[in-house]
């Protein structure tokens, strides 16, 4: 009988995780909840971010999942230890800002992270950051409000605010171009961010590179899973659950995953 994997995220943006993982992962089954109801995670402190992660992993355990992807940097930085002190034998994956992936693809060795603030202000954020002292200068944006901007863009389907919170965000940063002192390379350090790559590039043109790590995380994922689903399984499942809004989960997973329309579903955790 084949497990599925549970994922899970403060809303939407971990649709862009559960994106790379289907087409790393065709064949797997997921449970993916969206905590809406109690967003966003990086702009409260650590102790809601532990609590909701435990119970919503407490939950998924109960739905017998296979694995744990927590597509939230936020919650990755505040949980991830606990859980898997928790839960020693289950797998977790968590994801983290792509700082060393970005380093080698920067020539200016100027890198901008946007990220929330709590990853920004975690000691995991700040012990990736000095693993890569010397390498680059990194200049960091707490991106308050842009997460929520983009949760609700997903229900109305006007992106004006995602469009004015990156600008005042991206301005806050400084220069941005390939001369030298220019910040050439872009890295999202939010799961939420990639549904504002249309808006980021608008602001910044085509030659700063933007980087995120949805298929990273997939391809991790993929070495952790001990059986991978069988090929005569094409197509796998999507259980898509919110603690918010189930129609601005439903159109969000149409708009961004490319996929038909899911049923996304309202529970209570
Ligand atoms: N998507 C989450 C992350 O990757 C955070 C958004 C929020 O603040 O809730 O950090």
């Amino acid at each position: 009988m084949k497990k599925p994997v549970g994922i899970f995220d403060s809303g939407i943006g971990g649709l862009s995780v559960l994106k790379a993982l289907r087409a790393e992962l065709p064949g797997e089954d997921f449970i993916y909840i969206a905590d809406s109801g109690h967003a966003p995670y990086g702009e409260r402190d650590d102790a809601h971010v532990i609590s909701r992660s435990q119970g919503i992993t407490r939950w998924l355990l109960a739905q017998d999942i296979q694995a744990l992807v927590i597509a939230c940097n936020t919650a990755t930085a505040a949980a991830i230890h606990l859980l898997r002190a928790k839960h020693p034998v289950l797998p977790i994956i968590g994801v983290e800002p792509a700082l060393k992936p970005a380093v080698p693809l920067s020539s200016t060795r100027r890198i901008g992270v946007m990220a929330t603030r709590g990853t920004l202000a975690s000691s995991k954020f700040r012990a990736l950051l000095a693993s890569q002292a010397g390498q680059a200068d990194f200049v960091l944006q707490g991106c308050d409000g842009l997460a929520d901007a983009i949760e609700r863009s997903a229900a109305s389907g006007d992106d004006a605010q995602v469009l004015a919170a990156c600008k005042r965000h991206i301005e806050a940063m400084g220069r941005f171009g390939d001369q030298p002192d220019e910040i050439d390379t872009l890295v999202l350090g939010c799961t939420h961010y990639p549904f504002a790559e249309a808006q980021l590039r608008q602001l910044l043109g085509p030659q700063v590179q933007i980087i995120s790590n949805g298929e990273a995380i997939a391809r991790q994922t993929r070495r952790q899973l001990t059986t991978l689903a069988e090929a005569e399984h094409v197509s796998g499942s999507i259980r898509l659950l919110t603690t918010g809004d189930a129609s601005a989960l439903g159109a969000a997973a149409h708009r961004w995953l490319g996929l038909p329309a899911y049923d996304a579903a309202l529970v209570n955790l």
